[in-house]
């Protein structure tokens, strides 16, 4: 029976995926190790407030499970040395330049994890795939860590490796539930006797029925298709927003008629400006990529409207606001209320507020911020390169940013409603109604305003794909 596991990549995967490990099966020694010192400390911070990444339910879990058996660390090469089993848990980004610029995964961090495995591991070690990878990325992972076995360093060592693939499908804001109840476990491999080791883990806590095995191209491929459908249906309903506004239709009323059918089920039908996060775009991408390296360039056309659509969404919402805002937005002020991807989580990765805020800087808009969980250094870092290139001033005439709802609404000239925090649902309109500038405008882009607490106040709302606030 192994102990000793290593997670390379201690980030919103690798973190609360360990943790659940370490909960679930006492027995194991897990060690989380990444290059990011900053990251590590965090992990490691007295204060549970700082961990790195927000996530609900995760403080009681790190307070339970670390220094006991779960430990975060930026030394490598011990963990990887003693480890029975080691999980790749580290980035997978688009790459920025070379071939396949803006849609091939970028393998460097992969490959780099695997030429250390290769370099420091002893004795038998299951490799894991958990983070998204490309179709065929295990053989590559073989590969380094097979010719490795032959450099002079090596050569008299017993080593031996076998690889699996084992996507991750949790969602953030609702990571450890979806650890903890997953709707399946994808084992791909094709040692019958790994696939059991790990298979045994699971079992801690997920039912037999739940865990199924396939081949390794079956799992990688898997993963990028249940994230491709998921997008899929985001891009179907947003599209269908414009049609609503269109014809005199509510999007609201329209999800719930279609999501009644039992064979299309009532899960990811809520429209709103557009998927963000780190991993749908890139992973629809990279399917493009594969689609055309493959020479299907049906399939790659296909998946790629996905992503146009997305792009399409953020864009016709912005143009809502310049629009009902008598085309000028310059010296006016707009509170933007939410900045996470979505709510439950203080990760900004591809958040629509980047580029719809972009876009409003543009036209000269200055903006006010507001977000629960997201700190004032995040948004700047996420906004700079658009701040440089538009002003050239300083940030501090076009950013502003506020501790709560009322401050950030105050003077304003309107609202946009980009991430569905709950404290948003509840807001005093009349309150706020009374410290914006009129004619002023909400644009509700998630469906949290009730429109019946807001008609008593003087403020205009629009509501994304309903044609009686538009
Ligand atoms: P992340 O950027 O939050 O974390 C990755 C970490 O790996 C970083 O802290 C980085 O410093 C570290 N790292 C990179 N190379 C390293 C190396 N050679 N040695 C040690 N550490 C190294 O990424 P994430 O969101 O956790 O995603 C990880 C993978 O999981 C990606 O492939 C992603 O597509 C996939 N995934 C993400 C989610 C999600 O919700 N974020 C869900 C499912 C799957
Ligand atoms: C998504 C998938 O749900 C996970 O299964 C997958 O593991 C993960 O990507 C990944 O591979 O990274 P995540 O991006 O964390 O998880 O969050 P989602 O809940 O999927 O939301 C993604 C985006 O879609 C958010 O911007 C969200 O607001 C948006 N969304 C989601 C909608 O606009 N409408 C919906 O009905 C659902």
């Amino acid at each position: 029976m192994f102990k000793n596991v290593c997670c390379i990549g201690a980030g919103f995967v690798g973190g609360p995926t360990m943790a659940v490990f370490a909960d679930k099966c006492p027995n194991l020694n897990i060690t989380v190790v990444d290059l990011n010192h900053e990251r590590i400390n965090l992990w490691n911070s007295e204060n549970l407030d700082r961990l790195p990444i927000f996530e609900p339910g995760l403080k009681d879990l790190i307070k339970r499970t670390r220094g006991k058996n779960l430990f975060f660390s930026t030394e490598i090469i011990e963990p990887i040395k003693s480890a029975d089993m080691i999980f790749i848990s580290v980035n997978t980004p688009i790459k920025s330049s070379g071939i396949g610029a803006g849609e091939a995964s970028d393998l460097r961090w992969v490959e780099s994890s695997a030429r250390t495995i290769a370099k420091f591991s002893q004795g038998h070690t299951i490799v894991i795939e958990k983070s998204t990878l490309p179709v065929r990325t295990a053989k590559v992972i073989k590969e380094i860590l097979h010719s490795n076995q032959n450099t002079s360093e090596n050569k008299n060592k017993l080593k031996s490796f076998s690889i699996l693939s084992n996507p991750e499908f949790l969602a953030e804001g609702t990571a450890l539930d979806d650890l903890e109840n997953p709707d399946r476990v994808l084992i791909g491999g094709e040692d019958e006797e790994s696939i059991n080791q790990l298979k045994d883990l699971y079992l801690n806590w997920v039912p037999n029925e739940k865990i199924i095995t396939s081949n390794l191209w079956s799992s990688e491929l898997s993963k990028l298709t249940a994230n491709a459908f998921l997008a899929q249906r985001i891009s179907s309903i947003n599209s269908i927003t414009a049609v609503c506004e269109a014809t005199g239709g509510d999007i609201r009323e329209v999800s719930k008629a279609v999501g009644l059918d039992s064979r299309i089920g009532n899960k990811f039908l809520n429209s709103g400006p557009g998927f963000g996060g780190s991993c749908f775009k890139k992973d629809i991408l990279n399917l493009v990529y594969l689609c055309k390296f493959f020479n299907l360039p049906e399939v790659a056309n296909y998946w790629d409207q996905v992503v146009k659509i997305n792009k399409w969404q953020k864009d016709r919402i912005y143009k809502k606001i310049v629009e009902k805002l008598f085309g000028n937005l310059s010296d006016k002020r707009i509170a933007i209320l939410g900045f996470a991807f979505k709510a439950n989580t203080n990760d900004t990765r591809e958040s629509p507020a980047i580029e719809i805020s972009k876009d409003l800087l543009n036209e000269g808009a200055k903006l006010v911020f507001y977000d629960p969980k997201v700190s004032k250094n995040q948004i700047i870092k996420d906004l700079s390169k658009t701040i440089e290139m538009i002003t050239q001033k300083n940030k501090d005439e076009f950013l502003f940013f506020a501790d709560n709802v009322y401050d950030a609404v105050k003077d304003v000239d309107a609202i946009v409603l980009i991430t569905e925090w709950e404290e948003f649902k509840n807001l005093d309109w009349i309150k706020i109604s009374n410290l914006m500038i009129p004619p002023s405008w909400v644009f509700d882009t998630r469906d949290v305003v009730d429109p019946s607490r807001i008609s008593g106040s003087s403020v205009n709302l629009w509501k994304l794909g309903n044609a009686d606030f538009n």
